[in-house]
C-alpha cells in the first residue's frame, strides 16, 4: 500500500538552522506530470497504471477526483492502475476544484469521453486569478459548445470533437494539456501552435502514446495530434520531478553543503543549473544523478522567470532565499503570475532585506537571518521559508505545512536524513 502521508492542517515544522546539508536525496516522480496523466486515464475504457507516482496529497487528491467519476483504483507504493471502464461524466464540484485548480484538467477527457462535462471555474488562488480562458477556447476551436452558468463550465459537442490548427495566445501548460487531451478524441488531426515545451507536457503525451494516441512534437511549439484513437491498456513510468530536484539543489547550495539528487535529469534542469553555477554552485552528473555543492562565498544573480525552457516560476521563491545570502544585490521579475512574491513578508520576518515594487524584487544579500514564527501561504512559498531556516540562526517554526504536503513527499524526513536540524510537529 502506498504510504499515504497522514497530515493535519495544523502540523507545523521546527527547524534549528546551521546545518550544512550531506547526502543523497531520491528525487519522487513529477506531481504536474503526475495530474494531468491521471485526468488522462479518463479518456480510455482500459487501465493505465502509473509508477513512480509521487506520494503528495495533490496526487491523493486528483486519483479523489477520478474515483468520483467511478474510477477504480488499485494503488501500491507509489504506483496506482485507474481502471475508468465503469466511469460516468458526473459534475466536479466548485468544493473540489477549489481545493486543487488542476482538478480543471478532468474537464477535456470527460468531455472526449462522454461528450458532456460540467466542471467548475477554478476561481483564483494566492498565486493569481488563474483564468481558464485559454482551456475553453480550444475546446471550442475543436468543436465544444461551452457555457458558464452558475460557476459551472457546461460542455458539450453536439456534432463531436473535429480536428484544427489551435494556435495558444502564450504557452499555457494547462491549456496545451487540455487541447492535446481533447484532441486525441477529435475527427481528424489536431495541431497545437504555441504550446508549452515543459517537459510535464512532453511526458503527458508520452502516456498518451503508451494509451494509443499518436502525438508528434510535445516538448516543442508544435505538437501534433492525430484524432480518432485506439485506446488500450498501458503503464507508464512518470518523470523525475525538476521543481523538487531544483528544490534540493537550492537546498545544497545555501547551506554550503554537497547533495546528490537522485534521478534527477539534468536536461530537464539546463537553465536551473545555469544560473546556480553563476552564483558559484558546482553541479556535475553523479552515477545516480546530479551533484550539487558549494564550497565558496555565494554571488548574487538575477533572475527572470520564463516558460520553458528558461527558468521556472516554480522555482523563484526558493532562489529568493537562496539570494537572500548571497554578495550583493539581485533583481528577481515574475513574468508568469502575477501575485508570486508571497513568501516576501516571511522571508523579511527572518530578517530577509528585500524590496517589492510590482513584478519585480530586490533582494540585497548578506543579512544575517534570525529563526522565527513563520506562515506558509502556498506550495512554493512555503518551502523557501523551509530553505530560508536552515540557514537562520536559532530556531524556526513554520505553520500551514500542508501547502508543502501538497507538492512534497516527506519533505522533513528528506532533509533529516541529510543532516538537517528538522522535525514534524502535530497541533
Ligand atoms: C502549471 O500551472 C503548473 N501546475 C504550475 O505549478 C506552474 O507554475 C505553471 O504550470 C507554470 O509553469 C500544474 O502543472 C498542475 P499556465 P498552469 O496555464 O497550467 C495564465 C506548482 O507550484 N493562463 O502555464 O495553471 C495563468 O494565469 C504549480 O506546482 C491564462 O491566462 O499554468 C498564468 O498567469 C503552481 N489563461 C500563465 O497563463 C488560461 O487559460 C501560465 O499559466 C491558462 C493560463
Amino acid at each position: 500500500m502506498a504510504l499515504i502521508i497522514k497530515v493535519s492542517a495544523m502540523d507545523r515544522l521546527r527547524i534549528v538552522g546551521g546545518q550544512r546539508l550531506q547526502g543523497a536525496v531520491t528525487i519522487s516522480g513529477a506531481k504536474n506530470a503526475a495530474l494531468p496523466q491521471i485526468a488522462a486515464a479518463l479518456l480510455s475504457p482500459h487501465p493505465l497504471e502509473l509508477t513512480n507516482l509521487p506520494d503528495v496529497t495533490d496526487v491523493e487528491n486528483m486519483l479523489g477526483v477520478v474515483r468520483l467519476h467511478g474510477a477504480e483504483i488499485t494503488r501500491s507504493a507509489h504506483a496506482a492502475t485507474i481502471d475508468t471502464s465503469a466511469a460516468v461524466s458526473k459534475e466536479t464540484s466548485y468544493d473540489t476544484v477549489r481545493k486543487m485548480r488542476a482538478t480543471v484538467l478532468v474537464l477535456a477527457p470527460l468531455l472526449a469521453r462522454f461528450g458532456h462535462a460540467r466542471v467548475s471555474l477554478p476561481g483564483g488562488c494566492a498565486i493569481g486569478a488563474r483564468p481558464v480562458d485559454m482551456h475553453v477556447a480550444a475546446l471550442t476551436a475543436l468543436g465544444a459548445r461551452i457555457a458558464i452558468e452558475n460557476g459551472l463550465i457546461v460542455a458539450s459537442v453536439p456534432n463531436g470533437l473535429t480536428g484544427t490548427r489551435i494556435v495558444l495566445p502564450s504557452p499555457s501548460v494547462g491549456a496545451t494539456e487540455t487541447a492535446m487531451m481533447a484532441a486525441t478524441a477529435a475527427k481528424g488531426e489536431t495541431e497545437i501552435l504555441n504550446a508549452a515545451r515543459e517537459p510535464e507536457v512532453a511526458d503527458l503525451a508520452a502516456c498518451l502514446n503508451a494509451m494509443g494516441a499518436r502525438i508528434e512534437g510535445a516538448g516543442t511549439h508544435r505538437i501534433l495530434i492525430a484524432g480518432y484513437t485506439n485506446w488500450h491498456a498501458a503503464r507508464h513510468d512518470i518523470i523525475p520531478d525538476r521543481i523538487e530536484a531544483g528544490t534540493y539543489a537550492i537546498a545544497a547550495a545555501i547551506t554550503g553543503g554537497q547533495l546528490e539528487l537522485t534521478h534527477a535529469r539534468l536536461e530537464h534542469m539546463a537553465s536551473v543549473v545555469q544560473l546556480l553555477e553563476a552564483t558559484g554552485v558546482s553541479v556535475w552528473p553523479g552515477d545516480r544523478g546530479l551533484i550539487v555543492s558549494r564550497d565558496r562565498p555565494l554571488k548574487a544573480a538575477d533572475l527572470t522567470t520564463e516558460p520553458y525552457p528558461g527558468f521556472p516560476t516554480d522555482l523563484q521563491a526558493q532562489f529568493m532565499a537562496l539570494m537572500c545570502c548571497a554578495e550583493g544585490a539581485s533583481l528577481l521579475r515574475e513574468t508568469i503570475f502575477e501575485n508570486r512574491f508571497m513568501h516576501v513578508p516571511e522571508l523579511m520576518r527572518l530578517g530577509a532585506n528585500i524590496k517589492l515594487q510590482g513584478t519585480m524584487a530586490l533582494v540585497r544579500g548578506g543579512e544575517k537571518l534570525h529563526g522565527a514564527q513563520v506562515m506558509a501561504t502556498d506550495l512554493r512559498a512555503s518551502v523557501s521559508l523551509v530553505l530560508a531556516a536552515l540557514i537562520s540562526e536559532g530556531e524556526t517554526i513554520i505553520n500551514r505545512v500542508y501547502h508543502l504536503d501538497r507538492g512534497y513527499e516527506q519533505l522533513d524526513r528528506k532533509l533529516r536524513l541529510c543532516g538537517a536540524d528538522i522535525e514534524r510537529l502535530g497541533a
